[in-house]
């Protein structure tokens, strides 16, 4: 039985433990809604037809978005249940990967998911696990703002629907630059607030509804997120904005489908816990169809370092950090 009061101080305050409390809390939510192991919005276009085949796009296009096929190691840090990771595993089979997550209970889900020896079919072709029992994929409990990894000893940093829980953020992407290799590449797939939502005057929890309470995590402006990485020894390479396909379509299903997801989910939760799911999922829809949130892909490269000290010359003469007031 979940305890709900510890739950909601949790959505609140959202401190490292309460991000821990609330995925022990409420993963189970999206493993109902969806019938898998992956902890992401997905990506929906005209063929998806569920969410775990959407999750499963998502996490396909991170991986070529990063550019996984010249890839050594890989750092992905809020790694869930790993369950990306075994997805690039299986597609670029000599990857070496560490897996770090601030919630043990997941890691440990994760390595006996790992153990297991399957074929599973996410729709999107049929994914091999067999063969990952030794198969690189290492499980880490840290946190992304002191990762236990050594200074230059990776080629990438991934952050797949994580880096909005990273607090203080910045943190995050100085570790990240510390991390990597020379021109080891940091890529973020992650929610934002556009400045779209600093056009009218209102407190952004107003705009936002319900949403600001259930969003549980840090609400990170897009300008915020582009200047720390700027600003801290990365160029940014690319930039896709793809909440059309992650909000909207996402919010669809679960209205279409709603009676057979609401009765799986009242067997395990509360009634009135999947009436503020639902009504989260409007909100959602409602802020990206106005614009006021995304998504991103970013990808940026680090510098060597002689460049990142003219450039940082350059930076500091014009730079304003931008936070939400919220976040
Ligand atoms: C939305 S889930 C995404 C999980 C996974 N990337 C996926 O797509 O299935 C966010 C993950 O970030 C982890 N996390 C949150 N804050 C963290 C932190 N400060 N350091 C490391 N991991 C963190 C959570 O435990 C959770 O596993």
């Amino acid at each position: 039985m979940i305890n709900l009061l510890k739950l909601f101080l949790s959505a609140f305050r959202r401190n490292e433990h309460d991000v821990i409390n609330l995925y022990d809390s409420l993963s189970g939510l999206m493993q109902i809604t969806t019938g898998g192991n992956m902890l992401n919005f997905g990506y929906w276009d005209d063929k998806t037809q569920n969410p775990l085949q959407a999750q499963y796009t998502l996490s396909k296009m991170i991986g070529e978005f990063a550019s996984l096929q010249t890839a050594r190691r890989l750092v992905d840090v809020g790694s869930g249940y790993s369950a990306p990771a075994l997805q690039w595993k299986s597609q670029y089979s000599f990857l070496k990967m560490l897996c770090i997550n601030i919630n043990l209970q997941q890691l440990k889900i994760a390595a006996a998911l790992k153990s297991n020896s399957q074929r599973i079919d996410h729709g999107v072709g049929l994914v091999s696990l067999k063969g990952l029992r030794n198969n690189n994929v290492f499980h880490i409990n840290g946190t992304s703002t002191m990762l236990p990894i050594r200074s230059n000893s990776v080629d990438r940093v991934i952050a797949f629907e994580s880096a909005q829980h990273f607090k203080p953020l910045i943190q995050f992407i100085h570790e990240s630059n510390r991390v990597l290799e020379r021109s080891g590449l940091i890529v973020l797939a992650m929610p934002v607030i556009t400045s779209a939502s600093n056009l009218l005057s209102i407190p952004l929890f107003l705009k936002l509804g319900i949403l600001s309470v259930t969003w549980a995590s840090e609400h990170y402006e897009l300008e915020y997120v582009k200047s720390i990485i700027k600003t801290h020894g990365f160029e940014i390479k690319d930039i896709q904005y793809i909440g059309s396909n992650v909000y909207g379509t996402l919010a669809s299903y679960y209205i279409e489908n709603r009676e057979k997801l609401k009765n799986m989910i009242v067997r395990e939760y509360p009634k009135f816990l999947e009436t503020i799911l639902y009504k989260s999922l409007l909100e959602m829809k409602a802020a990206s169809h106005h614009g006021l949130i995304d998504y991103i892909l970013l990808k940026a490269e680090k510098y060597d370092s002689v460049n990142f000290s003219n450039q940082r010359a350059i930076d500091t003469s014009n730079t304003h950090y931008q936070y939400s007031g919220d976040a």
